[in-house]
């Protein structure tokens, strides 16, 4: 629940597949699958149990651990797979609010010339990004940049990450170098191509993000006080907004140099401050701060001001500065032009800067900073500072944490590792499938040849047949050894033996277990043969293939299962409680530290199984929204979860508003995330008003074509008028489960309640049709009672007594006398 380290007991995997069944079969028997924590203390566990079973609560799937209840969801995945391997970049959506700030997949650019690639690990946050992001820089993106809307904007100033390419004219920098860069745009990405003249190397002894919070800051700090205001030990300094980023690098500066500090900051920082050993510390909040420096300074004010304020702070600042004092300006907004100092001030030096601008006049000046920066972090004279770290799914609240000021250092955001390198098949290892003589199984090993391997092991009971030869012969003519060992997979001496025969090949790399067989059966109807024939491939089997390999250092551990052990499938008691075990084992494999996935396969297009299911299972299949898996897609799903990170998946392509319109799905807990993201399920047939609105003699065919429909649907017939009215369900195929499912959808489209009983009390469409007609709260004419394209079988089928009662009937509902036989 918490970790694949907890599935100590893989057996339980078989339960929880057989419970989903259960509650298909036998909704009436509210089947919940409690997985409760062996460590807790019984009457805990005991009391948590028993609230869940009074519950009315509609889950069942529960899991307790210390006291917390947790709950199975389904969720979808591919997105975020395919986010995880694909390069994103953060952009905006509109100006204006944080929120539409989202991720967004970008193209990787190739280094040329003097550029080098790096895919970044942190971004640092600078206020400009929030400014950018609250549309309050637009004029000057316009004016400056061009950039005149949002798609073109991007964010992050600065970055820490390790180098993946470098342009030809690169010789300081080395691919895996890991690097600061700054004097960047597009931080906010997954690979940012940069001027190598812009990085600094990442500190060794500093996590890269600890190195994303070194480069705006420290520069600026170092620039502005060193090389303009030339800082000398002993002066007095005022460092507005000193527990900020560029605060805090200035900070260590002016420590570094021997400089007394006047802080700035709102009061909630100040126990920090204090901290560091500053000793004058003033609210940024209100002006007081000016008075009661001059007045702590003996009225000399301080020698120079870093100033990131403005307004009225300004006219401050300039104010408590000594005479001939330095002015370093490093905000943006609302800035003095070096004439209004001049003229509040002619003694005072006025320097404001933009880092940006200085860098493009001096393209050298990073590299010199660097040089003395990078030595006193390697000192450890200069550290990095402190900071809080969110995740690239939180930028959002990162950005807001900034917008409140709420942060003391820096604010920093560590971006998804982008899965560079895949799991590959080898030509010097061996690969073994299981079931490798099966549809699937020939598949896999087709796949696998052309991903470069060059030793097959397939096994089964029986020898190959015609197919599986055939594609054996056309994979050894290109030069793979196909080796065919035959053995039960639920013995372990068979498996034993193939193992000891595999001791000849190049080391096994890989395992894909898709041994299996099916013998479906409703539940209550079960024998223990047809149990266990189909858990042994995938109970034993698995059990035996782990055992086996659990010393080898495998690449993978795939056990192909099915949907049947997530969603369930009426009927599949045995092989969803089979597969349910081959999840667990998977996850119980990655606990201990070894390579396990459980794919939970829909219906291969293929052949295989699915093709042997029963004709009405199929048909139930597809028309509830589920398609089957082209071989093309089902192959480029394994290689990707090849190297993912997940121990199980389903991989079942399915048109989810379809299938949630099955009765009882929309109910069903599992997809209730699903559901919230799904376009809104179609509304029902309206069958109702369709009636109403026609006239009452054309009400019975419509109403009977429904109902029969609806019967044909759930029967997965796909010829619903070859139903006759008087066949008995049941000998259709109609079980328990539909009869359920087929109650439900009624109710649905009738908007009334029926009688659970209903399909066993009512088990023709005749019947069936006579009884909801008088349920529902409309009027049908008598005369037509009658399903017209159906007449003539009708009067066929029916007896004299019958024709006679019909006859009867109909005469007296067009006003004609009681007529007795
Ligand atoms: N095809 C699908 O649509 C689908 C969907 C979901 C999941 N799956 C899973 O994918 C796997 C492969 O399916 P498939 O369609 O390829 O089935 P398949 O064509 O029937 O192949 C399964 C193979 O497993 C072998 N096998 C069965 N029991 C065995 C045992 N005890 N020891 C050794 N081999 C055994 C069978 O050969 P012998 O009888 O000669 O032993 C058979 O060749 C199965 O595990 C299945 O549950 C398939």
């Amino acid at each position: 629940v918490l970790s694949e380290i907890e599935v100590t007991n893989p057996a339980s995997g078989s339960l929880w597949g057989l419970g989903q069944i259960i509650s298909l079969e036998h909704p009436e028997l509210r089947c919940q699958r409690i997985d409760y924590d062996s460590k807790s203390e019984q009457t805990q566990t005991l009391t948590a149990v028993v609230a869940e079973i009074q519950s009315q609560s509609l889950e069942n799937q529960i899991s307790i651990r210390n006291g917390v209840r947790y709950v199975a969801r389904l969720a979808q995945e591919h997105k975020q797979r395919d986010q995880q391997n694909q390069p994103l970049q953060l952009k905006l959506s509109k100006y204006g609010v944080i929120d539409n700030l989202n991720w967004q997949p970008m193209e990787r650019h190739c280094p040329s010339g003097n550029e080098v690639e790096i895919q970044v690990a942190t971004v640092g946050l600078n206020f400009r990004d929030v400014l950018n992001a609250l549309g309050l820089l637009q004029e000057y993106y316009r004016e400056n940049l061009g950039i005149t809307s949002t798609e073109q904007l991007t964010f992050g100033f600065e970055c820490a990450g390790t180098i993946v390419a470098v342009g030809e004219e690169v010789s300081q920098w080395q691919i895996g170098d890991e690097v600061i860069a700054t004097m960047i745009h597009d931080g906010f990405s997954s690979f940012v191509t940069v001027k190598a003249e812009y990085l600094l190397p990442k500190p060794q002894q500093m996590s890269f993000s600890e190195a994303a919070t070194l480069s705006t800051t420290f520069l600026t700090a170092n620039y502005g006080l060193k090389q303009l205001a030339k800082i000398q030990p002993g002066e007095r300094i005022l460092i507005h907004a000193a527990a900020g980023g560029v605060g805090q690098a200035a900070v260590q500066i002016a420590q570094e140099v021997g400089a007394e500090i006047y802080a700035t900051a709102s009061p909630g920082k100040w126990e920090f401050l204090k901290s560091l050993g500053i000793k004058h510390i003033y609210n940024s909040r209100t002006l007081n701060w000016a008075e009661e420096m001059m007045a702590q300074t003996e009225g000399k004010g301080v020698d120079v001001v870093l100033n990131s304020l403005n307004g009225e702070y300004i006219d401050k600042s300039i104010e408590v500065l000594a005479t001939g004092g330095r002015f370093v300006e490093i905000g943006k907004i609302g800035i003095w032009s070096t004439e209004q100092v001049t003229e509040k001030r002619a003694d005072v030096k006025y320097f404001p800067f933009d880092l940006g601008e200085v860098v493009e006049q001096q393209p050298n000046i990073i590299t010199q900073l660097s040089a003395e920066l990078t030595q006193q972090w390697d000192k450890e004279q200069l550290k990095a500072l402190p900071h809080k770290v969110f995740s690239s799914t939180e930028v959002s609240s990162a950005f807001r944490y900034m917008q409140q000021a709420q942060h003391i250092g820096k604010v920093v955001v560590s971006m998804p590792e982008v899965k560079n390198h895949q799991i590959s098949i080898q030509p010097e290892a061996s690969y073994l499938i299981t079931g490798g003589l099966g549809s699937l199984g020939l598949e896999v090993a087709q796949w696998m040849v052309k991903q470069g391997a060059k030793q097959i092991v397939l096994t089964g009971r029986r020898a190959a047949n015609e197919t599986a030869q055939e594609v054996i012969a056309e994979l050894e003519a290109v030069g793979t050894s196909i080796s065919v060992l035959l053995g039960d997979i639920s013995v372990e001496k068979d498996v034993a033996e193939i193992f000891q025969k595999m001791q000849t090949l190049a080391p096994l790399k890989g395992v894909i277990h898709a041994a299996g067989v099916l013998d479906d059966g409703l539940v209550q109807k079960m024998s223990t043969q047809q149990l266990t024939k189909v858990m042994a491939p995938k109970v034993a089997g698995t059990w035996n293939l782990h055992q086996m390999t659990k010393e080898l250092e495998l690449d993978f551990f795939v056990c192909f299962s099915s949907m049947a052990s997530i969603l369930g499938n009426a009927s599949q008691g045995n092989y969803a409680a089979a597969n349910g075990f081959m999840d667990a084992v998977a996850k119980y494999r990655r606990g201990l530290g070894l390579p396990g996935l459980s794919i939970n396969w829909g219906a291969w297009a293929s052949g295989g199984m699915a093709v042997r299911l029963e004709t009405q299972l199929q048909n139930r299949l597809e028309s509830s929204g589920i398609r089957t898996i082209q071989p093309e897609q089902g192959m480029e799903a394994l290689e990707s979860l090849l190297s993912g990170s997940q121990g199980q998946v389903g991989v079942f392509p399915v048109n989810w508003s379809q299938f949630l319109t099955v009765p009882g799905m929309q109910k069903m807990p599992l997809l209730s995330e699903l559901i919230s993201t799904q376009p809104s399920v179609p509304q029902k047939s309206g069958l109702l008003e369709k009636l109403e609105a026609i006239a009452i003699s054309e009400r019975m065919e419509l109403f009977t074509t429904h109902i029969r429909s609806m019967i044909a649907q759930t029967l997965g017939l796909k010829d619903g008028q070859k139903l006759e009215r008087r066949q008995p369900l049941f000998d259709l195929g109609l079980d328990s489960l539909m009869a359920v499912e087929l109650k439900n959808r009624l109710e649905l489209t009738l908007q009334t309640s029926l009688s659970s009983t209903l399909l066993f009390d009512y088990p023709t469409l005749e019947a069936l049709v006579e009884h909801l007609a008088d349920v529902i709260p409309l009027e049908f004419s008598v005369t037509d009672n009658s399903d017209k394209s159906n007449n003539m079988s009708r009067f066929e089928e029916m007896s004299e007594d019958q024709m006679f009662g019909l006859l009867a009937q109909t005469l007296e509902s067009i006003g004609g006398k009681k007529i007795d036989k």
